[in-house]
């Protein structure tokens, strides 16, 4: 009796020692590998960026949240946890999924994390590129001050567009004035528009490769933002060289320059309209003007 108490606090520091030091260095690598996988296989439906995450799911890559609920992980029991069943069967990523099921080999990671006690990842900064193992198996370390500020200017990216959109927009409806009026003087509102969506959609451009150097899109949304990077970039490029044709040439009503302005000015009222609608595909999904 009198060994009783000493004893099982022995064997209480004993056990916790022991967990203690399976856990942390494992519970990290593998934590780490299951936030890969889930953002190779499962970020297209359950993304926190969707409007509409699938199975009103959208926090895959949440590790802490899903581990909290109860739904999804019993935390010990991966043959308890639902999200290990549906992963374990093939029912997760679907067979409508852009993505292949996955491997035994990545089962055996989800399911060693749930043994575990699914663990949280350490924080994964912005870049997915690597889906390479090693590369973000070392916790990345607290991202310094200056470039925290460079990501935040980036997100100005998404309200600094509309300028450039606006602006473009309002000058093919002053071009059209002009043209319906044939008064020269429309040409000084639309030149003042003109090189202010031109100097919009430099700043826009730059805040967007700014923007997206810390972003990750993975699955469909890397293509989205591929194209909406290119375009964007040639729309400010093209803004450019609409400024310099309006600012150059006098542009007289019904004179050859002033039609090709007027050809080059709705090319890029239409560059700066699909840029725009990519960019807001990557937050809202191509399907955002749909009907229902
Ligand atoms: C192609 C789209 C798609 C992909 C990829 C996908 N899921 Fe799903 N997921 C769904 C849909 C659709 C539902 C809703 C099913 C339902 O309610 O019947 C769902 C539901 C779930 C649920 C249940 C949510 C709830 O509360 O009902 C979990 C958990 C889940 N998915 C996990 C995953 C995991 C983990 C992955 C990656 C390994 C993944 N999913 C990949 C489409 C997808």
């Amino acid at each position: 009796m009198k060994f009783f108490l000493p004893l099982s606090v022995f064997l209480l520091v004993l056990t916790g020692y022991v967990r203690a030091a399976d856990d942390p260095a494992e519970g990290i690598k593998t934590a780490t590998r299951v936030h890969e996988i889930f953002e190779a296989k499962c970020l297209d439906c359950h993304g926190p960026e969707l409007p509409r995450p699938k199975g009103k799911f959208g926090y895959v890559l949440d590790l802490k949240r899903v581990a909290e609920n109860p739904e999804y992980i019993e935390k010990g029991h991966p043959e308890k946890s639902e999200l290990f069943k549906m992963v374990f069967n093939d029912e997760m990523p679907g067979e409508d999924a852009n993505v292949p099921p996955l491997t035994k080999d990545e089962k055996d990671v989800v399911k060693r994390w749930i043994e575990l006690g699914a663990p949280e990842a350490p924080q994964i900064a912005g870049d997915s590129s690597g889906a390479s193992a090693n590369k973000s198996v070392e916790a990345k370390p607290q991202m310094p001050v200056w470039k925290k500020a460079l990501r935040w200017i980036g997100r100005m990216h998404p309200v600094s567009t509309h300028f450039p959109v606006a602006l473009m927009f309002v000058a093919v409806f002053a071009e059209g004035i002009a043209w319906w009026t044939r008064r020269d003087s429309w040409l000084q509102t639309v030149r003042f528009l003109v090189i202010l969506a031109a100097l919009g959609a430099i700043s826009a451009a730059a805040l967007g490769w700014i923007n997206a150097y810390f972003a990750s899109y993975t699955g469909q949304l890397a293509p989205i933002l591929k194209w909406h990077r290119w375009l964007g970039t040639g729309t400010a490029v093209w803004s450019i060289v609409c400024a310099g044709l309006v600012v150059i040439n006098e542009c007289r009503e019904g004179s050859t320059e002033r039609q090709r302005f007027r050809g080059a000015l709705l090319l890029g009222a239409a560059l700066v309209g699909i840029s725009g609608f990519l960019g807001s595909a990557l937050i809202y999904g191509l399907d955002h003007y749909a009907w229902n």
